[in-house]
């Protein structure tokens, strides 16, 4: 399967176009200050080899210091006047560039935070934020360097080619059949190298995707030993890349090689012929030195443009990875007038649900029907991959059925609207999540509209104020919470769904991991909750949910025990065993 951060070989020129073409859109008046900069600029630099000409020809052999004056302030003026113009160009382009990268980032963030579970289930984290950060970052090389620069180079070589021919047409010709030589080069060149640096790319993405991967599983890494093995094999990905780059690099050298060759040959050829009808008298001094230094201007476009076909291929395959993120729908999203809810009156329904994650995988949840009324329990048991995790995902709407209706209060949570579902549950996962800042913060899930009191309140109503003497709630907490024990990272989530104080709370495996202590002060709690809660509680360890008012057995997908725990013990099935398994003697 191919992720959609991946480097494609096939470019769809015309939409990737369309995309940059439209985030340059509302920002057209700095681009055409931009582009009239650019052609001022560009005319005051074309302007000195003519002052420099009229030196030659008139002001010294007139022996006029009047002129000569003023021709030297002249080209004094013009220069600093082209450094003020560029450095205002520059600053539009930087200035546009910003812009439309600031809000492309805004624009992409934004789409991937309503981006379908399903899409992030096959589309791993690291690469898409990679893609975030450096494929606009190589927009935005296009955006203040390559798109204008390069109008301003096919305008220059048409200045200078006129102004030449302007001044002597002979000369010119001499000249004329350089360029068609060097484009050939240049396409030839292009065509050849694209597939190199299109290869090098991929490579790249391939080698940071491999090293974040082992070093997130670094202590899986270490303690199977594995690190020679890692390594080695990041050795041979590196080697191959290696072996393409400098292939690659080659061909540059070599392109570099021959075009500066035919620079010296060009200033040979102006210098020879020039130079002949200077004795002919054909032509002045001051016409051989202006073609000389219109010559240099020449080659600086050329030398350019190598340089411009790879900006363009690595921006237009930037932009066609954005476009390919960006195009991504969202799969799973409200109707146009959806019902709203603040909190549940009467039930949650589950009716005849058939899951699977996918169009030709194994069914998940098979014909899964049950009822839960306001203020009751229940619990849901099972074998593990069973599907329990699975209800829980579609009663947020992560996921949607493909047969059957989940119903709160007799309507279809399909026709409810999907953030006044998810704030009127509570929901503490399976695998739970923290975020960077301290414990405060993240109990108050980094809003810094929620009261401290709120935090306080939520301790104490589930009694867990001795546990938050000794983890303060100003320690820091880093990155997935790497520095906090599973345990503790479970008392944290449970609390944290507690702060909002939802009227249903979903508790999947939420304290498995607690010592047989904590966790009978929580569920201590949250029983005592209950009375005013609807509670839906999955768990491996049965001692958690023997009080529930239902509970359900859920095997292979499907239900096959239904019932409390006093009824379920006396059929003697699979909870049964189950039970006798966890409590029994053997
Ligand atoms: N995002 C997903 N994409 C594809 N298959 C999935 C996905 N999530 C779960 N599954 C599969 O669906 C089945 C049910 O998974 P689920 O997470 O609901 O199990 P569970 O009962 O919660 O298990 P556990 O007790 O281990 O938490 C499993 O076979 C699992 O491999
Ligand atoms: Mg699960």
């Amino acid at each position: 399967m191919r992720h959609p951060g991946e480097v494609e070989d096939k470019i769809n020129y015309k939409t990737t176009f369309k995309l940059i073409f439209s985030l340059m859109k509302p920002h057209k008046l700095k681009f055409v200050a931009a582009f009239a900069y650019l052609i001022i600029s560009t005319s005051i630099n074309l302007a000195n080899p003519i002052i420099i000409k009229y030196l030659l020809d008139t002001a010294i052999p007139d022996k006029n210091t009047y002129a000569l004056a003023l021709a030297v302030s002249l080209y004094f003026v013009n220069t600093i006047l082209f450094l003020i113009v560029n450095y205002l160009l520059a600053m539009k382009l930087i200035t546009a560039g910003q812009e439309i990268i600031t809000t492309l980032k805004n624009k992409m963030l934004k789409h991937l935070l309503y981006l379908d579970m399903s899409y992030y289930s096959e589309n791993p984290v690291g690469r898409l934020t990679a893609r975030v950060e450096s494929d606009t970052q190589a927009l935005y090389e296009l955006f203040t360097e390559t798109a204008i620069t390069m109008f301003k180079d096919v305008f220059m070589l048409g200045a200078v080619f006129t102004i030449m021919a302007f001044y002597n047409l002979k000369l010119t010709m001499i000249l004329l059949p350089v360029f068609p030589i060097v484009f050939l080069f240049i396409w030839r060149f292009g065509k050849k190298t694209s597939p190199m640096f299109v290869k090098v790319r991929k490579m790249t993405a391939e080698i940071s995707s491999f090293v974040t991967e082992y070093l997130n599983g670094i202590s899986v890494v270490q303690a199977f030993g594995q690190e020679n093995f890692i390594s080695k094999k990041s050795n041979d990905i590196n080697e191959k890349k290696f072996k393409i780059e400098v292939k690659a690099e080659r061909m540059i050298v070599l392109f570099f090689t021959t075009v500066l060759l035919l620079q010296p040959f060009s200033i040979a050829a102006v210098f020879g012929f020039g130079g002949m009808w200077y004795i002919k008298k054909e032509i002045t001094i001051g016409i051989l030195i202006m073609f000389i230094l219109y010559l240099e201007k020449l080659f600086e476009p050329i030398f350019r443009f190598s340089e411009h076909i790879s900006i363009i291929q690595k921006s237009f395959s930037a932009g066609h990875r954005i476009f390919e993120i960006l195009k991504v729908k969202q799969g799973i999203c409200d109707i146009e007038r959806p019902h709203y809810i603040s909190s549940m009156q009467k039930s949650i329904e589950f009716k005849n649900i058939w899951m699977r994650y996918k169009d030709d995988s194994d069914w998940v949840l098979k014909n899964v029907s049950f009822k839960l009324n306001k203020g009751k329990s229940l619990a849901i048991v099972g074998e593990t991959g069973g599907g329990k995790t699975t209800i829980t995902n579609l009663l947020f709407r992560f996921y949607t059925p493909e047969k059957g209706k989940i119903l709160i209060d007799e309507t279809d949570i399909n026709t409810i609207s999907m953030q006044s579902i998810r704030s009127a549950l509570g929901l503490v996962q399976q695998d739970m999540y923290l975020f960077p800042g301290t414990i405060m913060d993240n109990l108050k899930l980094m809003d810094e509209k929620v009261p401290d009191s709120k935090v306080y309140d939520a301790i104490d109503k589930i009694k867990l104020k001795d546990f938050f003497k000794k983890h303060s709630l100003k320690k820091k907490v880093v990155e997935k919470g790497a520095n906090l024990s599973i345990g503790e990272k479970q008392v944290i989530s449970l609390t944290r769904a507690m702060v909002l104080d939802q009227d249903i709370l979903v508790l999947d495996e939420a304290t498995s991991h607690m010592d047989p202590y904590t966790e009978k002060i929580i569920t201590n709690a949250i029983k005592n909750l209950s009375k005013h809660k609807t509670l839906i509680v999955i768990a491996h360890r049965l001692s958690t949910i023997k009080n529930a008012d239902n509970i359900l057995l859920l095997s292979d997908g499907e239900i096959k025990e239904e019932g409390n725990h006093d009824e379920l013990l006396k059929a003697k099935g699979m909870y049964w065993k189950f039970y006798e398994l966890q409590f029994g003697k053997n």
